[in-house]
């Protein structure tokens, strides 16, 4: 209840993409699932929503529904076919929307499928946790599965609407929310008007307390927009959203994925931040304080342990790479960070070999 009225306070805003602009429209209970659905409309619904939220299914009664178990296999451009296959076979028409509703596979499913499907169709979406909501439900990629490669099929698609629905939050894990939280930290952390005692307390609270969570997804969002707009292709600017992520996607890698997303990314924050400090970029005091505050997050999920050369090969994601150079994104302190070439020296390896088998997250510089 106390969250109906800190929705109210957020302002829907608009987000200019190449294929004209979009909304991003604040709301709980599923009011704007009731009152934006039209005729027409096939809804693709993550199964945990269908079993979590019982209701959703009568206020979908009059659509078709797609409904997937959120997993890569789900997101292979084999099963997208089948799916496709099964909603032209409904009688869906180049007039008609898909809507998506779920997290990260469901938005891929849906994106994917709109942007091939009659040479494009609008598709909507209501993201469901905290990674969609905070960061990809904007921003326009598709990508996913073909046989064994990740997200290697994919272009740009934008929705023609979004509704953060913070109903939605109730029902999401600790360790969801930590992740979340882990990628929104890398969001702010671009910001060179972040402070990060407030930072620090922000992180907290958020865990335990929905409006903070509310307040934070609104800003992080309000950073994403303001770079997509710029770089809505990624081809320069927009790559410092990188932070973290070159690190910690080959964390994701090496440990099977048991590390969600954004926790990784808050381990790989750190791994940036450690190897700026040890190249005299940064001060060790940032490395530190920044640390604290990730620490909130990571300690919803011990890091496994991780084999140094598995590491190394998913981070240069070939192994003729090793011992040569990386692009990663370093950082000369807050709201300063830059893409670059790091070259892989002894230095550098033995410092990201402590990082996993001397737990060099666990303490300060
Ligand atoms: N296109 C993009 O911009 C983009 C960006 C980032 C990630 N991705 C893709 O998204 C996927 C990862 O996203 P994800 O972590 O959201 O995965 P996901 O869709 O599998 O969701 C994670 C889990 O959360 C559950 N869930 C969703 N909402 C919930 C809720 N309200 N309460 C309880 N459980 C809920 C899902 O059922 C699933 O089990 C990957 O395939 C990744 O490649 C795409
Ligand atoms: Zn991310």
């Amino acid at each position: 209840m106390l969250l109906m009225v800190v929705f109210l306070m957020f302002k829907n805003f608009l987000v200019q993409s190449f294929k004209g602009e979009y909304t991003v429209e604040f709301t709980e209970h599923l009011d704007a699932l009731k009152s934006n659905l039209l005729e027409g409309d096939v809804v693709i619904l993550d199964s945990n929503i269908q079993k979590l939220y019982p209701n959703i299914c009568d206020l979908l009664d009059e659509h078709y529904i797609e409904v997937v178990e959120a997993n890569e296999n789900a997101k292979t451009y084999e099963k997208i076919g089948e799916l496709i296959n099964r909603v032209i076979g409904f009688g869906f028409s180049k007039n008609n929307r898909l809507v998506g509703i779920g997290g990260g596979v469901v938005q891929d499913i849906t994106a994917f499928s709109a942007s091939i499907m009659f040479r494009g169709v609008d598709w909507v979406f209501f993201p469901t946790n905290l990674l969609t909501q905070c960061d990809s439900c904007i921003g326009s990629k598709t990508s996913v599965n073909i046989g064994d490669y990740k997200n290697q099929l994919g272009g740009f698609h934008p929705p023609r609407q979004i509704f953060i629905d913070f109903s939605f939050i109730e029902t999401l894990s600790n360790l969801e929310i930590c992740s979340g939280l882990g990628e929104m930290m890398h969001y702010f952390l671009l910001q060179k008007d972040t402070n990060l005692e407030d930072l620090g307390s922000e992180i907290v609270a958020a865990q335990s307390d929905k409006i903070v969570l509310a307040k934070l997804i609104e800003r992080s969002l309000g950073i994403k927009k303001s770079m997509i707009e710029i770089d809505e292709f990624d081809t320069g600017p927009r790559n410092i959203f990188n932070y973290g992520h070159s690190f910690g996607h080959a964390i994701e890698a090496c440990t099977n994925f048991e590390v969600p997303h954004g926790v990784a990314v808050a381990y790989g924050i750190d791994l940036a931040n450690s190897i700026s400090v040890q190249l005299g970029l940064v001060d060790k005091e940032f490395r530190n304080k920044v640390r604290t505050i990730l620490a909130c997050i990571w300690k919803s999920k011990a890091l496994p342990a991780v084999d140094i050369s598995d590491y190394f090969t998913a981070l240069s994601k070939d192994k003729k790479n090793v011992g040569k150079q990386i692009k990663v994104i370093l950082t000369e302190g807050i709201g300063n960070m830059y893409k670059t070439t790091l070259p892989v020296n002894d230095d550098i390896e033995a410092l990201i070999s402590s990082f996993f088998n001397n737990r060099t997250y666990e303490r300060d510089l």
